[in-house]
């Protein structure tokens, strides 16, 4: 018998043990569907995947990864951008899947905070809650398969940030097993805790390097009663800058989302799902605003039509359309929120996910575009994204007839990466604002974060996790993690 297949043997019998009998699978075909990314650019290998049902059994499994040299790699709904959740490393590895952790442990009204295992799907988790009167605002593209964990664990961003914030605003407290198999409970639902060091912010973003997030307690909102929406076309992209300043000054704290498409990504996004445009496409930009509040005399259309008319008079916007009911508004999200598959149908889509100051988001956009443009003849330049953010998807969509092997296709993808990222950086950005680091960008980060930077995160890492046992190959290269003594 070969080394893996023992060592597989071994997994899988300790483990079924663990899991009285349930939740390992190891034949290829039961394992496929957990080695790849949903954008199937990252395909990796595992002697097994565990689906455990509670904490313990986690703590379980991480031990007994950590005692036959398994490495462990935690995955949730396995949506992420950057090939995070994807077994690829040099070591024999697990793929620890928290989808069966899914159940609401606690709505808490007077604390206004909900208590969610990592399996929740954010759909399931928002609706559960809409019941029950509340709003948990994190909502993007994947809602329908993303989970509490993986947002948790890439600090997830998304449409509503603008107004709520991202994941790492929206935790309270968490439950990790650690790399060393403890159960560290976090779960608390305090509003101010300076006890000492926020250990729960090193888990929200660390894409599973540090330990498995099993629970997460979230703050909670009320729902809005009123909500309205617009599509509005602009003659720039500093436009939209200047409109959303209107908006957050005229409606402070009811702008929800404040989402830009480039015209060439909104056609595209209409022959995707063949639908005719909501508005004539002769602007090349367009912004998607939400107004949301549940005061009961406020009136979101009245506002569109007061800011909207005036600028159009200024000259800021072309044109808008207003949503006059929710089924219209719904259609307009549905564009925003399947720009990614349109992409992925259209060619080899690479989505970078940079961020700079919002008052260079202009001078941001004018470069990349120039330079994209001129360095790549078979790719359509689309942008989308979080105006208030500062974090516009630059995204290129290569043509498969012309990049037509994967070699071809990587090198166009660095190459381009490498272009986005630069111009982010120089202009005080970051080369990831909410998708993370994952297998994609380790040696980017190398490239554009210091050395301190570099260092003191190796250090953490070191700290939790001293063999490298748990995600190896993510975030951090190896060879910065060996370098790093304490
Ligand atoms: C989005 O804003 O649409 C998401 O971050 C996903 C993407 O960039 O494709
Ligand atoms: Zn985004």
């Amino acid at each position: 018998m070969s080394d893996v297949s023992d060592m597989r043997q071994r997994l899988v019998s300790a483990a079924t043990k663990i899991m009285e009998g349930k939740g390992t699978l190891s034949s290829p075909s039961e394992t496929a569907g957990y080695l790849i990314d949903w954008r199937r650019r990252y395909r990796g290998e595992a002697l097994a995947v565990m689906l455990p049902t509670s904490v313990e059994q986690v703590s379980e499994l991480v031990k007994l990864g950590r005692s036959l040299g398994v490495a462990i790699v935690p995955q949730a709904g396995n949506t992420g951008m950057t090939g995070g959740a994807v077994p690829i490393s040099d070591r024999p590895s697990m793929i620890l899947n928290v989808s069966k952790l899914n159940r609401v442990r606690d709505i808490d009204s007077q604390n206004n905070s909900v208590i969610a295992e990592a399996g929740c799907i954010l759909a399931n988790l928002r609706e559960t809650l809409e019941q029950a009167g509340k709003l948990f605002p994190m909502l993007l593209g994947s809602v329908g398969s993303c989970q509490v964990g993986g947002l948790v664990s890439t600090n997830a961003g998304g449409i509503n940030v603008l107004r709520y914030g991202n994941m790492r605003d929206l935790v309270l407290g968490l439950e990790v097993v650690l790399p060393n198999g403890k159960i560290w409970n976090g779960l608390k639902v305090l509003r101010k805790d300076n006890s000492g060091y926020d250990l729960k912010q090193l888990f929200i973003g660390a894409e599973g390097t540090l330990g498995v997030v099993t629970a997460a307690a979230l703050k909670l909102f009320p729902q809005p009663t009123n909500s309205g929406t617009a599509m509005v076309s602009l003659p720039s992209i500093q436009s939209a800058v200047d409109l959303l300043r209107v908006f957050a000054d005229g409606a402070a704290g009811k702008v929800e989302a404040f989402e830009i498409i480039s015209k060439g990504q909104l056609e595209n996004v209409l022959s995707h799902h063949e639908e005719s445009p909501p508005m004539p496409l002769s602007s090349p930009w367009y912004v998607l605003i939400e107004l949301a509040d549940s005061s009961i005399d406020w009136d979101p259309n009245q506002v569109f039509e007061q800011v909207l008319a005036g600028a159009v008079e200024r000259g800021v916007i072309h044109d808008a359309v207003i949503a006059s009911d929710s089924k219209k508004a719904g259609r307009l999200w549905k564009l925003r929120h399947t720009i990614s598959e349109a992409n992925m149908r259209k060619g080899f889509s690479v989505a970078n996910d940079t961020s700079v100051p919002i008052s260079k988001i202009a001078i941001f956009i004018e470069q990349v575009d120039k330079r994209l443009k001129q360095e790549f003849k078979a790719a359509d330049v689309y942008y989308a994204g979080h105006v208030g953010d500062g974090n516009i998807h630059v995204i290129i969509v290569f043509d498969r007839a012309f990049y037509d092997t994967d070699k071809k296709r990587e090198k166009a993808a660095a190459r381009a990466n490498f272009m986005v990222h630069e111009a982010s950086v120089n202009l005080d950005g970051s080369i990831s604002a909410e998708h993370g680091v994952g297998l994609m960008h380790i040696e980017e980060l190398e490239r554009f974060k210091s050395e301190v930077d570099l260092e003191m995160m190796a250090q953490i890492k070191r700290a939790f996790d001293p063999d490298n046992i748990m995600n190896p190959g993510k975030v951090l290269a190896t060879s910065r993690i060996d370098a790093a003594r304490n």
